[in-house]
């Protein structure tokens, strides 16, 4: 596996590759490497010639009160991660080669109105600055497809839109939310939670499950089902941000006569934000 920290140095590995018409795969990470990545990595590597990986915290996606500076940071171990899954090249960017002008005066991608729904609500700033450095990687990669996990349903909805809006001409795959054996989302933020806290982690998955189950069984009593689920978490030591029921295809709030829903939640355990959500076809 290639390991590059220079723009040009990738753009030139890229063209060769695709001088020789081969595939490339991305799946952009933050690092702190777990087995949803490694699904990623894997779903790329099955249907790409090239996979490429890159690991970078972003810093215009995190507001000022957030965990940019105690992110978890692992490249060794990540390097060996990648190694073992088959990777052809981690890209490893600076701030300063993402951001030459800086993070404050700089050209951003922003999806109005969405940007400040459901997670965006609660994080200032936060798809703007997704969706700003996911397609300043497109622009220096070029790939055929890129590889995004369902877990960050929004994100991957967002993306999905630029992508399409800002005719991208690049595949984007959601895969599948990978998760613990009792349920819980894997998460490089899973690692903040305590000892004591770790066995209820799974409430939100939890909590989602039951609404879904609840909606394909006829329930239309949106707000009902979204404020009981909130209430359940807060008593059990939650602080909710939301649970909301929202339409897949355009993430509008659900009507009764929609069949296509996800059932969609976040909520802090102290220092650790968990999100989640569940797709619901009836
Ligand atoms: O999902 C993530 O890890 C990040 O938001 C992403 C897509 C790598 C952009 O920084």
């Amino acid at each position: 596996m290639q390991s590059l920290e220079h723009v040009t140095k990738l753009r030139s590995l890229v063209a060769e590759w695709r001088s020789q018409n081969q595939t490339i795969g991305f799946v952009p990470t933050m690092g702190s490497l777990h087995a949803g990545h490694c699904s990623l990595v894997a779903n790329a590597r099955a249907s790409c010639d090239r996979v490429v990986v890159s690991i970078f915290v972003n810093p215009t996606q995190f507001s000022a009160d957030e965990d940019y500076a105690d992110y978890p940071r692992t490249t060794d171990s990540d390097r060996q991660v990648l190694i073992k899954s088959g990777v052809d090249a981690l890209f490893l960017p600076r701030v300063e080669d993402l951001y030459p002008n800086g993070t404050g005066r700089t050209t951003m991608v922003s999806i109005p109105g969405l940007n400040n729904e459901l997670c965006g609500a609660h994080r200032d700033g936060h798809f703007d600055g997704v969706l700003t450095v996911v397609n300043k990687m497109l622009n220096i990669l070029t790939p055929h497809a890129l590889f995004l996990g369902e877990k960050d349903f929004q994100q991957l909805f967002m993306v999905r839109q630029m992508v399409s809006e800002l005719m991208i001409p690049v595949e984007v795959i959601g895969v599948p939310t990978y998760r613990e054996a009792d349920g819980l989302a894997m998460s490089s933020r899973n690692q903040y939670l305590t000892v004591a806290e770790r066995p209820k982690a799974n409430s939100l998955y939890h909590s989602l499950c039951a609404i879904a189950q609840s909606l394909r069984s006829g329930n239309n009593d949106f707000t009902t089902l979204e404020n009981q689920a909130m209430t359940t978490l807060n008593n059990l030591g939650f602080v909710s941000d939301y649970v909301e029921i929202r339409r897949q295809y355009d993430l509008a709030r659900a009507e009764p006569m929609d069949k296509e829903l996800v059932v969609l939640g976040a909520a802090r355990l102290d220092k650790t934000r968990l999100i989640d959500n569940i797709l619901v076809s009836r």
